[in-house]
């Protein structure tokens, strides 16, 4: 095989830098501390959600996001964790960015709470894919009322200027 012209190489190596650098804005490199939630939209990604909420998030956050059945997320356990919070619009789920709820989602809730607090969200980075953690999060959000919807826009727009 002949060597590569000195040009050949340079242009692959700045195509690699590329790919590299298209794959790390499209997860919300370079804004804010995590990725951003790209706006998918659509019944597909709503049902991907639906699937995945009822596998990996029903048995704590409740079948139909109303929270740990049975108990109020307000109060702890006797081992310290919390109950498990309603993602409907009673919760607070919609006060927090999109960054912070794909990270909690992702990373678990110890890494948010340090010493507060001992955290009961598990992580699911290991579990679940980029898609189907952006899927569930536009599912939950796809529950809320207009007004509700609006308001985590907002907070979300402030956390991207920051
Ligand atoms: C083993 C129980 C358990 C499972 C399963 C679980 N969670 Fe949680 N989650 C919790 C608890 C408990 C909290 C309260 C905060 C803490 O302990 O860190 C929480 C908090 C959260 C928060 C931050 C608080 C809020 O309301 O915004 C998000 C976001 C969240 N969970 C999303 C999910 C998603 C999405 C899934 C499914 C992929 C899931 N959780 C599965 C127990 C669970």
């Amino acid at each position: 095989m002949p060597k590569p012209s000195k040009g050949l190489t340079i242009s692959m190596v700045v195509l690699v830098l590329g790919v590299a650098y298209v794959i790390y804005i499209i997860q919300g490199g370079g804004e804010g501390d995590g990725p951003q939630l790209m706006e998918a939209t659509g019944p597909a990604v709503i049902e991907l959600g639906q699937r995945v909420y009822a596998d990996s998030c029903a048995a704590c956050h409740g079948a139909n996001l109303e929270g740990q059945p049975g108990f109020d997320w307000r109060e702890k356990n006797p081992d310290g964790t919390f109950p498990a919070p309603p993602h409907d619009e009673t919760g607070h789920t919609w006060h927090h960015a999109d960054t912070l709820l794909f990270n909690y989602t992702a990373n678990g809730g110890q890494v948010f709470l340090g010493d507060v607090g001992k955290s009961g969200m598990p992580a699911f980075a290991d579990v679940l894919t980029f898609q189907e953690i952006e899927a569930v999060l536009v599912y939950i959000k796809s529950t809320w009322p207009e007004p509700i919807r609006e308001r985590q826009r907002l907070v979300t727009e402030a956390a991207r200027e920051q």
